[in-house]
């Protein structure tokens, strides 16, 4: 089973950029919230959503594109290559998300990506946000309007979650680790 060690080692072979691996870390504390939802292993969703974007920085135009095959001969399992491809679902490719863990990851990508931008507006960042505002940020669609809003409310539609209720659990997640998300009070 891909241990969080293991994701490290992994993502370290393919990805430098900074802002990509805060963005895995925002994803890997959302998932490891939604694990603890769930009742499924912390460290394992934290693992899967830890090294999700894989092969991102070397191909971003082909993204997923270069995952199954190095994975693989890294040791992952099929079930835990195929969770990573199914974030692609619709954007990158046909692997629908089936898993509560494939459909939180799905949602999560593209959800930590507004929680993330509604808190680094926040003089306290995410310490205080709580969920009515990050709604507000939500609906409105030229805020992060990058992130996208109807693959969020697809996810949140297959979990059998309201958008809240999910982005509640994230922000929560978030929020214990808001020093190293960079996301805490501004100095
Ligand atoms: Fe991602």
């Amino acid at each position: 089973m891909l241990t969080l060690e293991r994701a490290n080692e992994l993502l370290a072979t393919t990805t430098t950029e900074p802002h990509l691996i805060l963005h895995a870390k925002n994803v890997m504390y959302a998932m490891g919230g939604l694990a603890k939802h769930f009742g499924e292993d912390e460290n394992h969703w934290k693992a899967i959503g830890y090294l999700h974007d894989y092969d991102y920085q070397q191909h971003p135009e082909e993204h997923l594109d270069h995952t199954a095959g190095p994975l693989k001969e890294a040791g992952l399992t099929d079930e835990e290559i195929r969770a990573i491809l199914s974030h692609g679902y619709t954007l990158r490719n046909d692997v629908e998300p089936h898993t509560n863990m494939e459909k939180s990851l799905f949602t999560v990508d593209e959800l930590t990506g507004i929680i993330q931008a509604a808190a680094r507006m926040r003089p306290l960042g995410i310490t205080d946000m709580e969920i009515s505002s990050f709604m507000k940020k939500f609906k409105d669609k030229k805020f992060a309007a990058k992130c996208n809003r109807e693959v969020i409310k697809k996810g949140c539609e297959m979990l059998g979650m309201e958008v809240k209720e999910v982005a509640a659990i994230c922000i929560e997640a978030m929020k214990e680790h808001y020093a190293e998300l960079e996301i805490g009070p501004k100095a």
